[in-house]
Protein backbone atom coordinates (compact mmCIF):
# COMPACT_ATOMS: atom_id res chain seq x y z
CA UNK A 1 0.00 0.00 0.00
CA UNK A 2 2.86 2.86 1.21
CA UNK A 3 4.80 1.88 -1.97
CA UNK A 4 1.78 2.10 -4.38
CA UNK A 5 0.16 5.51 -2.82
CA UNK A 6 3.79 6.53 -3.12
CA UNK A 7 4.01 6.64 -6.71
CA UNK A 8 0.50 7.72 -7.13
CA UNK A 9 2.04 10.65 -4.89
CA UNK A 10 4.83 10.93 -7.10
CA UNK A 11 2.47 11.70 -10.05
CA UNK A 12 0.65 14.42 -8.30
CA UNK A 13 -2.53 11.90 -7.77
CA UNK A 14 -5.03 12.91 -4.63
CA UNK A 15 -5.48 9.97 -2.71
CA UNK A 16 -9.14 10.10 -1.02
CA UNK A 17 -9.08 7.22 1.86
CA UNK A 18 -12.60 5.74 3.59
CA UNK A 19 -12.36 4.34 6.46
CA UNK A 20 -14.79 1.03 7.19
CA UNK A 21 -15.49 -2.11 8.98
CA UNK A 22 -16.81 -3.42 5.99
CA UNK A 23 -20.44 -4.78 5.55
CA UNK A 24 -21.34 -1.73 3.77
CA UNK A 25 -24.49 -0.12 3.43
CA UNK A 26 -25.99 3.16 2.20
CA UNK A 27 -24.02 5.23 4.61
CA UNK A 28 -20.74 4.25 3.61
CA UNK A 29 -21.40 4.46 -0.21
CA UNK A 30 -22.17 7.70 0.85
CA UNK A 31 -18.81 8.35 1.83
CA UNK A 32 -17.46 6.88 -1.03
CA UNK A 33 -19.31 8.71 -3.56
CA UNK A 34 -18.56 11.92 -2.05
CA UNK A 35 -14.81 10.25 -1.87
CA UNK A 36 -14.41 9.48 -5.28
CA UNK A 37 -15.62 13.56 -6.40
CA UNK A 38 -12.93 14.60 -3.85
CA UNK A 39 -9.81 12.77 -5.37
CA UNK A 40 -8.13 10.76 -8.14
CA UNK A 41 -7.30 7.57 -6.52
CA UNK A 42 -10.14 5.91 -3.85
CA UNK A 43 -9.19 3.76 -1.25
CA UNK A 44 -11.61 2.04 0.87
CA UNK A 45 -10.46 0.17 4.22
CA UNK A 46 -12.11 -2.82 5.38
CA UNK A 47 -10.69 -4.09 8.61
CA UNK A 48 -12.97 -5.02 11.81
CA UNK A 49 -10.59 -3.91 13.92
CA UNK A 50 -10.25 -5.70 17.23
CA UNK A 51 -8.48 -2.89 19.47
CA UNK A 52 -11.89 -0.90 19.79
CA UNK A 53 -13.67 -3.68 21.06
CA UNK A 54 -13.54 -5.18 24.85
CA UNK A 55 -14.29 -8.25 25.44
CA UNK A 56 -17.84 -8.24 26.41
CA UNK A 57 -18.73 -6.39 23.09
CA UNK A 58 -19.53 -8.31 19.53
CA UNK A 59 -16.00 -8.57 17.62
CA UNK A 60 -17.03 -12.23 16.89
CA UNK A 61 -20.32 -11.76 15.48
CA UNK A 62 -19.69 -8.28 14.19
CA UNK A 63 -21.79 -8.52 10.71
CA UNK A 64 -18.96 -9.40 7.88
CA UNK A 65 -19.59 -9.69 4.41
CA UNK A 66 -16.22 -9.17 1.73
CA UNK A 67 -17.40 -10.84 -1.15
CA UNK A 68 -20.68 -8.15 -1.08
CA UNK A 69 -18.38 -5.35 0.09
CA UNK A 70 -16.15 -6.17 -3.00
CA UNK A 71 -18.70 -5.56 -5.57
CA UNK A 72 -20.58 -3.11 -3.88
CA UNK A 73 -17.18 -0.54 -3.78
CA UNK A 74 -16.39 -2.07 -7.78
CA UNK A 75 -19.87 -0.53 -8.74
CA UNK A 76 -19.15 2.78 -6.71
CA UNK A 77 -15.66 3.29 -8.70
CA UNK A 78 -13.36 2.58 -5.74
CA UNK A 79 -9.65 1.86 -6.94
CA UNK A 80 -8.29 -0.18 -4.40
CA UNK A 81 -9.69 -2.17 -1.28
CA UNK A 82 -7.32 -2.50 1.87
CA UNK A 83 -8.22 -5.31 3.89
CA UNK A 84 -5.24 -6.16 6.19
CA UNK A 85 -5.47 -9.67 8.39
CA UNK A 86 -5.55 -8.29 12.18
CA UNK A 87 -2.28 -10.27 12.80
CA UNK A 88 -0.51 -8.59 10.34
CA UNK A 89 -1.64 -4.43 11.64
CA UNK A 90 -0.77 -6.05 15.18
CA UNK A 91 2.07 -8.01 14.84
CA UNK A 92 3.24 -9.63 18.02
CA UNK A 93 4.90 -7.16 20.47
CA UNK A 94 2.61 -4.41 19.48
CA UNK A 95 2.62 -1.84 22.38
CA UNK A 96 1.74 1.66 20.89
CA UNK A 97 -1.71 3.39 21.07
CA UNK A 98 -3.14 6.16 20.90
CA UNK A 99 -5.49 8.07 23.80
CA UNK A 100 -6.76 11.58 23.67
CA UNK A 101 -6.86 12.68 26.97
CA UNK A 102 -10.45 14.89 26.93
CA UNK A 103 -12.78 13.81 24.25
CA UNK A 104 -13.81 10.12 25.14
CA UNK A 105 -14.17 11.29 28.38
CA UNK A 106 -18.11 11.92 27.33
CA UNK A 107 -21.28 9.85 25.37
CA UNK A 108 -19.87 7.00 23.91
CA UNK A 109 -16.13 6.81 25.89
CA UNK A 110 -17.99 6.43 29.07
CA UNK A 111 -19.38 2.71 28.25
CA UNK A 112 -16.88 1.63 25.71
CA UNK A 113 -13.49 2.69 27.70
CA UNK A 114 -11.15 0.73 24.97
CA UNK A 115 -13.22 2.19 21.84
CA UNK A 116 -11.69 5.70 20.65
CA UNK A 117 -7.95 4.19 22.13
CA UNK A 118 -8.65 1.50 19.52
CA UNK A 119 -10.23 3.68 16.86
CA UNK A 120 -7.72 6.49 17.22
CA UNK A 121 -4.68 3.99 16.98
CA UNK A 122 -6.27 1.88 14.36
CA UNK A 123 -6.88 5.27 12.20
CA UNK A 124 -3.48 6.21 12.37
CA UNK A 125 -1.89 3.16 11.64
CA UNK A 126 -4.28 3.58 8.34
CA UNK A 127 -3.11 6.95 7.67
CA UNK A 128 -0.14 6.11 7.86
CA UNK A 129 -0.07 2.96 5.28
CA UNK A 130 -2.62 4.48 2.85
CA UNK A 131 -0.92 8.24 2.85
CA UNK A 132 -4.04 9.54 2.17
CA UNK A 133 -4.58 13.34 1.36
CA UNK A 134 -8.20 13.75 2.51
CA UNK A 135 -10.00 10.74 4.79
CA UNK A 136 -14.21 10.61 4.84
CA UNK A 137 -15.77 9.79 8.19
CA UNK A 138 -19.14 10.23 8.53
CA UNK A 139 -21.39 12.38 11.10
CA UNK A 140 -23.26 9.29 12.62
CA UNK A 141 -20.54 8.55 14.43
CA UNK A 142 -20.33 12.59 15.44
CA UNK A 143 -17.93 11.86 18.38
CA UNK A 144 -15.46 9.83 16.49
CA UNK A 145 -15.46 12.04 13.64
CA UNK A 146 -14.44 15.07 16.49
CA UNK A 147 -11.67 12.51 18.05
CA UNK A 148 -10.19 12.09 14.76
CA UNK A 149 -10.39 15.77 13.83
CA UNK A 150 -8.44 16.45 17.45
CA UNK A 151 -5.71 13.57 16.54
CA UNK A 152 -4.85 14.77 13.34
CA UNK A 153 -4.50 18.27 14.74
CA UNK A 154 -2.71 17.53 17.78
CA UNK A 155 -0.39 14.95 15.97
CA UNK A 156 0.62 16.84 12.44
CA UNK A 157 -1.07 14.80 10.46
CA UNK A 158 -0.55 16.31 6.87
CA UNK A 159 -4.40 14.70 6.03
CA UNK A 160 -7.84 17.06 5.65
CA UNK A 161 -10.41 15.09 7.18
CA UNK A 162 -13.87 15.31 5.72
CA UNK A 163 -17.25 14.85 7.70
CA UNK A 164 -20.16 13.05 5.70
CA UNK A 165 -23.85 13.36 6.58
CA UNK A 166 -25.42 10.58 8.63
CA UNK A 167 -27.80 8.49 6.18
CA UNK A 168 -31.09 7.24 7.15
CA UNK A 169 -33.59 4.36 6.34
CA UNK A 170 -36.46 5.58 4.37
CA UNK A 171 -38.50 6.00 8.16
CA UNK A 172 -35.67 7.38 10.11
CA UNK A 173 -33.57 4.96 11.62
CA UNK A 174 -29.49 5.51 11.52
CA UNK A 175 -27.93 3.04 8.72
CA UNK A 176 -25.91 1.05 10.87
CA UNK A 177 -24.06 -2.38 10.16
CA UNK A 178 -25.61 -3.89 13.59
CA UNK A 179 -29.23 -3.19 12.56
CA UNK A 180 -28.80 -6.71 11.29
CA UNK A 181 -29.21 -7.86 14.59
CA UNK A 182 -32.39 -6.45 15.72
CA UNK A 183 -35.49 -8.59 14.97
CA UNK A 184 -38.36 -7.04 13.60
CA UNK A 185 -40.17 -6.30 16.83
CA UNK A 186 -36.74 -4.49 17.80
CA UNK A 187 -36.46 -3.00 14.47
CA UNK A 188 -40.14 -0.93 15.41
CA UNK A 189 -38.72 0.11 18.80
CA UNK A 190 -35.33 1.52 17.43
CA UNK A 191 -36.70 4.00 15.77
CA UNK A 192 -37.22 5.98 19.04
CA UNK A 193 -34.27 7.37 18.72
CA UNK A 194 -34.76 8.85 15.62
CA UNK A 195 -38.39 9.91 16.64
CA UNK A 196 -36.89 11.38 20.01
CA UNK A 197 -34.33 13.65 18.10
CA UNK A 198 -37.08 15.08 15.82
CA UNK A 199 -39.35 15.62 19.23
CA UNK A 200 -36.20 17.66 21.02
CA UNK A 201 -35.98 19.79 17.82
CA UNK A 202 -39.59 20.17 18.22
CA UNK A 203 -39.45 21.49 21.83
CA UNK A 204 -36.59 23.85 20.39
CA UNK A 205 -38.77 25.15 18.08
CA UNK A 206 -41.52 26.03 20.38
CA UNK A 207 -39.45 27.31 22.38
CA UNK A 208 -38.28 25.20 25.17
CA UNK A 209 -34.53 25.65 26.07
CA UNK A 210 -33.90 24.00 29.42
CA UNK A 211 -31.76 20.95 28.35
CA UNK A 212 -32.85 18.56 31.23
CA UNK A 213 -36.44 18.82 30.08
CA UNK A 214 -35.59 17.53 26.71
CA UNK A 215 -33.73 14.95 28.02
CA UNK A 216 -36.27 14.02 30.50
CA UNK A 217 -38.94 14.18 28.16
CA UNK A 218 -36.57 11.94 25.53
CA UNK A 219 -35.60 9.48 27.93
CA UNK A 220 -39.44 8.66 29.08
CA UNK A 221 -40.58 7.82 25.86
CA UNK A 222 -37.65 5.23 25.29
CA UNK A 223 -37.75 3.69 28.57
CA UNK A 224 -41.39 3.24 27.86
CA UNK A 225 -40.60 0.58 25.51
CA UNK A 226 -40.14 -2.77 26.16
CA UNK A 227 -36.79 -3.53 24.93
CA UNK A 228 -35.02 -0.13 24.99
CA UNK A 229 -32.25 0.64 27.33
CA UNK A 230 -30.41 4.06 27.75
CA UNK A 231 -26.90 4.30 27.46
CA UNK A 232 -27.31 8.00 27.61
CA UNK A 233 -29.30 10.89 26.38
CA UNK A 234 -26.79 14.05 26.20
CA UNK A 235 -26.99 17.81 25.48
CA UNK A 236 -23.65 18.70 24.36
CA UNK A 237 -21.27 21.29 22.56
CA UNK A 238 -20.45 19.60 19.46
CA UNK A 239 -16.98 21.08 19.48
CA UNK A 240 -16.01 19.93 23.18
CA UNK A 241 -18.61 17.37 23.60
CA UNK A 242 -19.13 18.86 27.03
CA UNK A 243 -22.61 18.68 28.64
CA UNK A 244 -24.89 21.99 28.33
CA UNK A 245 -27.78 23.56 29.98
CA UNK A 246 -29.40 25.19 27.91
CA UNK A 247 -30.10 25.34 24.04
CA UNK A 248 -28.80 28.96 23.02
CA UNK A 249 -26.57 27.65 19.96
CA UNK A 250 -26.48 24.91 17.95
CA UNK A 251 -26.28 22.10 20.07
CA UNK A 252 -25.43 18.22 19.66
CA UNK A 253 -28.28 16.16 21.05
CA UNK A 254 -26.35 12.18 21.05
CA UNK A 255 -28.37 9.20 22.10
CA UNK A 256 -26.68 5.88 22.89
CA UNK A 257 -29.69 3.17 23.40
CA UNK A 258 -29.48 -0.68 23.96
CA UNK A 259 -32.76 -2.13 22.18
CA UNK A 260 -32.50 -5.87 23.92
CA UNK A 261 -28.59 -6.63 23.21
CA UNK A 262 -27.98 -4.45 20.32
CA UNK A 263 -26.41 -0.89 20.85
CA UNK A 264 -27.26 1.87 18.61
CA UNK A 265 -26.46 5.62 18.59
CA UNK A 266 -27.73 8.16 16.59
CA UNK A 267 -27.49 12.17 17.42
CA UNK A 268 -28.69 15.46 15.44
CA UNK A 269 -27.62 19.20 16.03
CA UNK A 270 -30.06 21.04 17.38
CA UNK A 271 -30.68 24.31 16.22
P1 LIG B 1 -17.90 1.67 10.44
O1 LIG B 1 -18.89 1.56 11.54
O2 LIG B 1 -17.87 0.59 9.39
O3 LIG B 1 -18.13 3.05 9.72
C1 LIG B 1 -17.27 3.48 8.70
C2 LIG B 1 -17.59 4.92 8.38
O4 LIG B 1 -18.94 5.01 7.90
C3 LIG B 1 -17.51 5.83 9.63
O5 LIG B 1 -16.90 7.05 9.28
C4 LIG B 1 -18.97 6.02 10.00
O6 LIG B 1 -19.23 7.24 10.68
C5 LIG B 1 -19.64 6.00 8.65
N1 LIG B 1 -21.06 5.66 8.75
C6 LIG B 1 -21.60 4.57 9.34
N2 LIG B 1 -22.95 4.63 9.29
C7 LIG B 1 -23.26 5.78 8.67
C8 LIG B 1 -24.50 6.44 8.32
N3 LIG B 1 -25.68 5.89 8.60
N4 LIG B 1 -24.43 7.63 7.69
C9 LIG B 1 -23.23 8.19 7.40
N5 LIG B 1 -22.03 7.64 7.70
C10 LIG B 1 -22.06 6.44 8.32
O7 LIG B 1 -16.61 3.72 12.17
C11 LIG B 1 -15.99 2.69 11.94
O8 LIG B 1 -16.41 1.75 11.03
C12 LIG B 1 -14.67 2.38 12.61
O9 LIG B 1 -14.67 2.89 13.92
C13 LIG B 1 -13.41 2.89 11.83
C14 LIG B 1 -13.42 4.41 11.67
C15 LIG B 1 -13.35 2.22 10.45
C16 LIG B 1 -12.14 2.51 12.61
O10 LIG B 1 -12.05 1.15 12.83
Amino acid sequence: MQTRSDSLRCNGKKIVLVPTMGFLHEGHISLIRKGRELGDDLVVSIFVNPAQFAPEEDFDSYPRGFEKDCQLTEKAGVNAIFAPDAKELYAEGFQTYIRLEKLPMHLCGLSRPVFFRGVATVVSKLFNIVKPHIAIFGEKDFQQLQVIRQMVKDLNFDIEIVGGALVREPDGLAMSSRNTYLTPEQRVQALCLYQSLKKAQERVNSGIRESSKIIEEASAFISSLPEAVIDYAALCDPETLENVKTVDKPTLMALAVKIGKTRLIDNMMLR
